[in-house]
């Protein structure tokens, strides 16, 4: 059933543990390619878009195993990097397999990865860093194909910190010739992530100005390591805020507060009281969370996009009104008229959405468009009166590793 039913109206009170980071782990294992050898990941999410690139890297010859909550990549026979259209349009950030393939091989050829409904989501920056850096790319048809006789270290000055862009270079850089230099770097904790775990199989990399800038010395091989994929602050910024919307006491694990400090601090503005401690976060939810006047999404470390519907999910229910602005993102209000139809007052003027909290909002039959706004629907279903039943699960299975799991032992009926 490609549904999910929730029973809302009561405060949660319960621990979850949080899994590991589906952002960081995707390009780690895009990383795998460039490794003559085998790496072994653990704390690995068993999500959908995780099992769309093991199928990739198998689509250009890496052995994967998935055994006993580690996940290992033998990259040592790669047999070409024609990636299936079927994988790259069912997820745009295939795109980030283009760095490693012609890091490792010199060709990729791949359809182009599309939009999807948050965005447009262009890859301008990522294929003009590839041309400085001696990429020649051909479009034929929808197949964009790009080829090199050997990467050469380059200055790349990014217009935008996009994560992908930042992510894609590097995985081109990691065995190029001579030095690359990434100026106006996205600074998100997954590209430390990423840089940890190349290090960690030989690669040359430094950050400065506080990750802002980042310099990459071609190595000529990458050795066999292993890494543990850090823990998802998307998840635990879902978790908490479900508590903000539901009400009660929920306490996370393997939670990451550091890197939760935008978030932390509007929970805290909405009346939120929270502790961490080494191992996690314990978050208190006050009666009716206050409005937050104006809210804008930004690049690390500001309030975060992907947890921008579920806020919105919040703020429905808040006391007063309150105004988010998205300004990542062209389309990522898409969760709206579904809280709308559950009772929120909800208006979208531009890049902002506007929000007359009310008292209550009640359960209904609500769509998931998306990954992050069936999250927030889900917010919206634990707060409200009565059942709601969200359709197009499968939005919320590409991220979240079990909904069901963690919602039930944060004390939620689902
Ligand atoms: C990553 O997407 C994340 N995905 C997204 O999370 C996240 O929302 C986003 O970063 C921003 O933090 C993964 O890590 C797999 P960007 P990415 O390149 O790399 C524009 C989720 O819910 N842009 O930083 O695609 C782009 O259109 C997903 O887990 C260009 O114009 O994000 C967007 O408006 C959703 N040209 C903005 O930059 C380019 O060449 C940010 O994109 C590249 C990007």
């Amino acid at each position: 059933m490609d549904s999910i039913h929730i029973c809302g109206g009561c405060p949660l009170h319960g621990e979850t543990r949080i899994q590991g980071s589906k952002n960081a782990v995707l390009p780690i294992l895009a990383a795998a390619v460039l490794v003559d050898g085998t790496v072994t990941l653990y704390n690995c999410p068993k999500i959908a878009d995780v099992l769309c690139m093991v199928r990739l890297l198998q689509s250009v010859g890496c052995l994967v195993e998935w055994r006993a909550g580690k996940l290992t990549v033998d990259a040592s026979h790669l047999c070409g990097g024609s990636l299936p259209e079927e994988y790259v349009t069912r997820m745009r950030s295939s795109v980030i397999m283009m760095g490693a393939l012609l890091g490792r091989t010199g060709r990729v050829s791949i359809s182009y990865p599309g939009g999807c409904v948050i965005g447009k989501r262009p890859i301008n920056m990522h294929l003009e860093a590839f041309t400085r850096m001696g990429v020649v790319l051909e479009e034929e048809g929808s197949t964009l194909t790009a080829k090199t006789e050997g990467i050469s270290g380059s200055e790349i000055t990014l217009a935008f910190p996009s994560v992908g862009a930042t992510e894609n270079i590097i995985l081109a850089a990691a065995l190029a010739e001579g030095e690359t230099v990434i100026r106006g770097a996205a600074r998100e904790p997954e590209i430390t992530a990423l840089c940890k775990f190349l290090t960690g199989a030989g690669a040359e990399i430094c950050t400065e100005e506080g990750g802002a800038v980042i310099r990459i010395r071609g190595v000529k091989k990458l050795h066999t390591c292993t890494y543990r994929v850090p823990s998802d602050r998307i998840v635990a910024g879902t978790y908490l805020l479900g508590c903000m919307a539901a009400g009660g006491t929920i306490r996370l694990t393997e939670a990451d507060a550091g890197q939760l400090t935008a978030v932390l601090s509007v929970i805290q503005q909405m009346g939120g009281e929270y502790t961490c401690d080494g191992t996690g976060i314990t978050l208190t939810a006050p009666k009716r969370p206050a409005a937050v006047p104006y809210l804008k999404t930004k690049v690390y470390p500001g309030y975060p996009t992907d947890l921008q519907s579920q806020l919105l999910a919040v703020l429905a229910l808040a006391q007063g009104e309150s105004v988010v602005e998205e300004a990542i993102f062209e389309n990522r209000f898409r969760v709206v008229p579904q809280l709308i139809r559950m009772g929120a007052h909800i208006s979208i003027e531009g890049t902002q959405a506007v929000i007359e909290g009310v008292q209550t909002i009640h359960g209904a039959a609500v769509t998931a468009e998306e990954l992050r706004g069936g999250a927030a629907l889900c917010i919206a279903a634990l707060a409200a009166d009565g059942e709601t039943h969200i359709a197009n699960r499968h939005f919320i299975d590409r991220g979240y590793e079990a909904l069901e799991r963690d919602i039930r032992r944060l004390g939620g009926r689902i």
